[in-house]
């Protein structure tokens, strides 16, 4: 089946190899138990050239998710980030989709992982807008799906493992079967936990509110990033949990992520949130976080990281 996406290039265990090289071996124990861990970060073209935004937490969470699953991988984070820029100058991207990925390969079979390798690939490619031209701009309609987040105490959400994106997976088809863009999902105290791919946040009366990992989410650089821009821009924030009541009752609602940026949420189950489309709170926030990204802000040049020309 031809390949969907524009990667022409993928690093594969220290070498860029032409992408139908990049495969892994049927006997990868991340085939048949999940245990892959893997990132998405973006390469913007802002005011000095395109540049990796907040690359450095990325590899961050990377190690830390790999070490969740008992992987240790030898490539240093500025090996892993100076192969990423080289692959970025190969493809001729100004802008790009980064996907870091480490598996545990090929070993004894079994669940319990027993002399195994360790792979590490990154690839890139295009990715504009994660949920459609138009979800910046207009928003997106979310369902709240059956589908509930797993138990923190089953699997870790602050982990970005293969496996955990089952739960997501289900999520985003039972969404697409009733009509919606994305999903948000339950915890199991029948509260908020996140999208599928994002993390939620609310305004209410001036007052940007968001959950906290206890609440069963990946806590996404993203939220971080438009936590530190609410602050720096004097908006209120709270961390509290939040229920359905809450989203219904919320002039505005929005989702982060890498992939989603910020999403302003129109409807969620058919029900007009606030005015609908993109409350004033939200595009504010969306606008800081688009300058941040590509550079327009001083105040955040630390979180990107320069692609150095050939
Ligand atoms: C389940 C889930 N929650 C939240 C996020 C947002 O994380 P980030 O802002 O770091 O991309 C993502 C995307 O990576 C995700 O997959």
């Amino acid at each position: 089946m031809p390949r969907k996406v524009d990667s022409r290039f993928v690093w594969m265990d220290g070498r860029i190899v032409p992408a139908d090289e990049a495969r892994v071996s049927f006997f990868s124990h991340a085939v048949h138990y999940g245990t892959g861990v893997f990132e998405g970060a973006r390469c913007y073209d802002g005011v000095r050239g395109p540049a990796l935004f907040r690359f450095t937490d990325h590899l961050q969470r990377l190690r830390r998710s790999a070490r969740g699953y008992f992987m240790e991988y030898p490539w240093t984070d500025a090996e892993l980030t100076a192969a990423t820029c080289e692959l970025i100058r190969r493809h001729g991207f100004r802008e790009c989709y980064i996907r870091p990925l480490v598996q545990t390969g090929e070993g004894r079979m079994g669940v319990r992982p027993r002399e195994c390798e360790i792979n590490a690939f990154i690839a890139v490619w295009s990715w504009g807008a994660y949920l459609g031209p138009e979800a910046l701009e207009k928003g997106i309609h979310a369902a709240i799906v059956e589908q509930r987040k797993y138990l923190p105490s089953a699997l870790d959400p602050t982990i970005k493992a293969c496996g955990h994106y089952l739960n997501s997976v289900l999520a985003t088809k039972e969404a697409a079967a009733r009509g919606y863009d994305e999903a948000i999902l339950l915890n199991a105290h029948d509260r908020v936990a996140e999208g599928a791919g994002e993390n939620v946040f609310i305004v209410k009366d001036g007052t940007l509110t968001t959950n906290g990992p206890e609440e069963s989410l990946l806590p996404g650089i993203t939220r971080d990033s438009v936590l530190t821009l609410a602050k720096h821009l004097g908006i209120p924030v709270r961390i509290v949990p939040m229920t359905v009541e809450d989203l219904f009752g919320a002039d505005e609602v929005f989702m982060t992520g890498t992939a989603a940026e910020v999403t302003p949420v129109g409807q969620i189950n058919g029900r007009t949130i606030g005015k609908g489309g993109c409350g004033p709170v939200t595009r504010t926030l969306q606008t800081n976080y688009l300058d941040a990204v590509r550079g327009r802000l001083g105040a955040f040049h630390h979180w990107l990281t320069p692609v150095p020309e050939a």
